[in-house]
Parts: structure tokens; C-alpha cells; sequence
């Protein structure tokens, strides 16, 4: 019986166990949006999980929509990666970077230019963003991309990917999840186009399943793992039917033979737990579930053979060393919502682990 605690192969990953860090948005790189030392202390500590998924990291300059993320698309950013990358590895972990691009979650403050941030459609979300100085402001209605600026999104992907190699991870996660670039074009809510990426299904998952098959060049398919989030409305996001709308993107992208497909789903829900099912018996790849499990939750899931692999967010915030706490039944540190985006080691890399 599949365990928890039990080693797994994604794709030419061996993972000692099933227990994944779930990319986690921090919000404290250098200027540039270069990693820094703090970054690699962060991630050296957590280094027994069975993979590291890296915070989103945006893959061209368009592609940011917070403060202080880390990018991929310079040198100075591949060389910080590189240190962070070293030190786990030194620690005997393994780590991917998840490749992310917001689209229409962003502002000018943050674009090149000051120009509109770019969606499939021009339609602003509700609301407000943190603005470069961490002061509220509204979005903007993006700016629709041209039919002929794709390719240059796609290739924005193949760069990071080429740079994700030189920084020395060991596979990349497509961030096609929460309402960012990828999920806006995928989901109908956001994507009104009439050209070749809108309408139909096969349409609206067009771009995704390009920079995936993209990526896979770069990397090869047992590297390369995406994420989902059928569910998930953070970002004023929505679809009229996700069970069709995920259902056929997962098929298509089991012609690609993935390391792994990563779906957060909403596990307090049999929605979430169903559409969970649909990816995983359509997309033919190990699925890593994430959102809400526990301890029992998530061995629980692993022993019914629902899921092949957990990913934990906060108790990975908050809890180091993770993996060893899980085996000892806890206890759990209590994670700090205050200092999750932005600041210093406070709330970052001053929680203990077990002495
Ligand atoms: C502080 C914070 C930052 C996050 N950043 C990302 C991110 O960069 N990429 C992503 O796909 N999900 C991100 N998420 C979502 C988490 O990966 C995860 O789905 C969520 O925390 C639910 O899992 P949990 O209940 O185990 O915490 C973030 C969540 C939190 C709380």
C-alpha cells in the first residue's frame, strides 16, 4: 500500500517521500527581484521535503503583479537561484521552479513602461492589488495580447525554462493555476477572445498546452510538471464548466507524458475531490493534491490511491522540518499570516525546528 512516508518516482524525480512543498509566494527577493541570501537560508531549511516546488518566479518582467517576487529572466536572478538550488541540493533535497506569468493580476506600477498588464481579454478583476510600495490600489483593465504577440509569450516561457537549467533545479512546475495568465486564458470567465486562443475549449486550453509542450522541450517530459486549480476563484476567476474544461485539458496533456499534474483542489468539498479524479484518470501522470490536508487527510488520500503525492503550504511556512514532524504525529508550529508576503527572517526563517 502506497505511504506517505513512502518513495515515489515523478518523472526522473526520486523523491524520498510523498510529502511536497507547496510553492509558496514570499515576497522577499533583492532589488531586481534578485534571491538573496534569506531566500536560500528559507529553502536550505526546508530541504527534506520530498520536492520543493519554488515560490512562483515570473518569467519575464510583464509577468510580475507583486512586490518583490523573484524572476527568472535575468543573470543576476539565475546566479541567486543558483545559490538557493546549491544549498538545497548540499542539504540532500530536490527542488523545481514553478514558471509564472499573471496577466491581467497586476498593474502598471509593475510593468515595463508603466504599460497596461496583458490578458487574453480586456477585463479588469474586482478589487484591489498591492501596488511596489505595499499601498492598495485598483486594477487596471488590462490590455487584450494580439494574436501575433503569442509566440513572444511562448518564447518568454522557453527562456526561463533554459534559465531554470542554469540556476541547477531539477524540473519546472507550469503555473497554470489561480487565475494567472494561463488559467485567464483557460477558464471562460476571463477569456472572451474570437480568434484561435477563445471559444471552445480547445481553444481556451490552446496556450496553456503550448508553453507546456514548449517547456517539455526545453526539459523533457519527465521534468516537467504543471498545476492546476479547477476550482480555486482567487482572482476573480471562474468557469461555466470545470468538469469539461479540466477534464479535456488533462487529456491533452497526457499525451505529454508529465512527471507530474499538481491540482489544488478544495478538499472540504466532493466537488474538489471529484474534479481531482477526472485529472487523474485522464491525464496519466502521478497527481500531487494540495489544499487543506492534514497529517491523516493526506495519508488517507495516498493509502486509497485517490492521489499519489500531498503538498502542504502553511505547515511547510511554518513548520522547517515538516516531514519529521509529520512522522512524529506533530507537534505543528502555528503559522503567522502577518508575515507571509514581504518583510525580513521574521515569519521566514526564525520558526524552530524540532531540537
Ligand atoms: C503565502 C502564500 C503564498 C502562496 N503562493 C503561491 C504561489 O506562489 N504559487 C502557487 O501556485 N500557489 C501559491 N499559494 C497557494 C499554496 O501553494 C497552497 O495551494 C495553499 O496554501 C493551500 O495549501 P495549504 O492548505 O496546505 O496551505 C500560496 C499560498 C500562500 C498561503
Amino acid at each position: 500500500m502506497a505511504d506517505l512516508f513512502g518513495s515515489i518516482a515523478l518523472g526522473d524525480l526520486q523523491l524520498p517521500s510523498r510529502i511536497v512543498m507547496a510553492p509558496l509566494t514570499r515576497c522577499r527577493a533583492a532589488e531586481g527581484n534578485v534571491p538573496q541570501d534569506l531566500n536560500v537560508e528559507y529553502y536550505r531549511q526546508r530541504a527534506s521535503a520530498g520536492l520543493i516546488i519554488s515560490e512562483a518566479t515570473q518569467v519575464v518582467p510583464e509577468g510580475q503583479g507583486y512586490p518583490m517576487t523573484p524572476g527568472i529572466h535575468s543573470q543576476a536572478q539565475v546566479a541567486g537561484w543558483r545559490k538557493v538550488t546549491d544549498a538545497v541540493h548540499a542539504a540532500g533535497g530536490r527542488m523545481a521552479l514553478q514558471l509564472w506569468h499573471v496577466g491581467r493580476v497586476s498593474h502598471p506600477v509593475f510593468q515595463p513602461g508603466g504599460n497596461l498588464p496583458v490578458a487574453p481579454s480586456a477585463i479588469p478583476p474586482k478589487g484591489q492589488i498591492y501596488g511596489n510600495t505595499w499601498k492598495k490600489v485598483d486594477y487596471v483593465a488590462p490590455r487584450a495580447l494580439e494574436l501575433s504577440e503569442i509566440p513572444g509569450v511562448i518564447e518568454g516561457y522557453v527562456a526561463a525554462a533554459r534559465n531554470a537549467k542554469l540556476a541547477g533545479f531539477d524540473g519546472v512546475e507550469v503555473h497554470g493555476a489561480n487565475g494567472y495568465l494561463l488559467d485567464q486564458f483557460l477558464r471562460d470567465g476571463t477569456n472572451k477572445r474570437t480568434d484561435s486562443y477563445g471559444g471552445s475549449v480547445q481553444n481556451r486550453a490552446r496556450l496553456l498546452l503550448e508553453v507546456v509542450e514548449a517547456v517539455v522541450g526545453v526539459w523533457g517530459s519527465s521534468r516537467v510538471g504543471v498545476r492546476l486549480s479547477p476550482l480555486n476563484p482567487n482572482n476573480d476567476i471562474a468557469d461555466s464548466n470545470p468538469k469539461e474544461t479540466f477534464g479535456f485539458a488533462a487529456r491533452e496533456l497526457a499525451r505529454m507524458k508529465l512527471a507530474w499534474v499538481h491540482v489544488l483542489e478544495d478538499i472540504k468539498t466532493p466537488a474538489g475531490e471529484e474534479v481531482t479524479s477526472t485529472i487523474k484518470a485522464a491525464c496519466g501522470a502521478p497527481v500531487i493534491a494540495n489544499s487543506g490536508y492534514t497529517l491523516e487527510t493526506a495519508q488517507a488520500a495516498i493509502r486509497d490511491g485517490r492521489v499519489d503525492a500531498v503538498a502542504f503550504g502553511k505547515l511547510f511556512i511554518a513548520n522547517p522540518d515538516l516531514p519529521r514532524r509529520l512522522g512524529a504525529g506533530g507537534p505543528f508550529n502555528e503559522w503567522d499570516m502577518k508575515s507571509f508576503y514581504g518583510g525580513t527572517a521574521k515569519g521566514y526563517t526564525d520558526y524552530p525546528a524540532l531540537a
